[in-house]
């Protein structure tokens, strides 16, 4: 149940049920901003305004305070400048399922670490910590859109069709 006093999440993305659900358990406090910007690095792998935005209203801090904590901690990532984003999910389920091949396949075809970005600026990989969707794993969320089961061959074709 969402609470009507506060905004709702900018999308029927499951994963911002972790980001409600970290709200509710800090009971919205204003001091708790961390935890849940914490809980949207977490939850999509970075912050963007979108994001910032509603953690603002759902506090109900100023913008300006929440990207001037976000951009303050080194830990928190902004949205990356690759035009196509590849979000692999190295919680434990996903991981235990072969996001370690995952990665290592990335890494030849793309030349890019986690937090990197390709010379000619398509793709920006990053990790979330568990994107809410275990039962699918191993996850990876490419340009917004959860894609389970993945094989490296699977995700190499997925990127493939994503970067065109
Ligand atoms: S651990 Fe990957 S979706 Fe939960």
């Amino acid at each position: 149940m969402f609470d009507f006093t506060r905004p709702d999440p900018p999308s029927d993305d499951k994963r911002w049920k972790l980001v409600l659900a970290e709200m509710r358990k800090n009971g919205y406090a204003q001091n708790s901003l961390i935890q849940c910007l914490h809980a949207v690095q977490s939850s999509f792998g970075f912050l963007d305004e979108e994001s910032m935005r509603f953690v603002a209203n759902a506090l109900r801090l100023p913008l300006s305070k929440v990207y001037g904590v976000a951009t303050f901690y080194h830990y928190f990532t902004m949205k990356p400048p690759g035009k196509h984003t590849c979000v692999l999910c190295t919680g434990t389920a996903c991981y235990i399922k072969g996001v370690p091949e995952l990665l290592k396949a990335i890494k030849e075809k793309y030349k890019i670490k986690l937090g990197e970005t390709t010379e000619d600026g398509e793709l920006s990989l990053l990790s979330a910590r568990c994107v809410g969707a275990c039962g699918l794993a191993p996850v990876a969320v490419i340009d917004g859109e959860a894609v389970g089961k993945l094989t490296p061959d699977q995700l190499l074709g997925k990127l493939k069709e994503a970067i065109g």
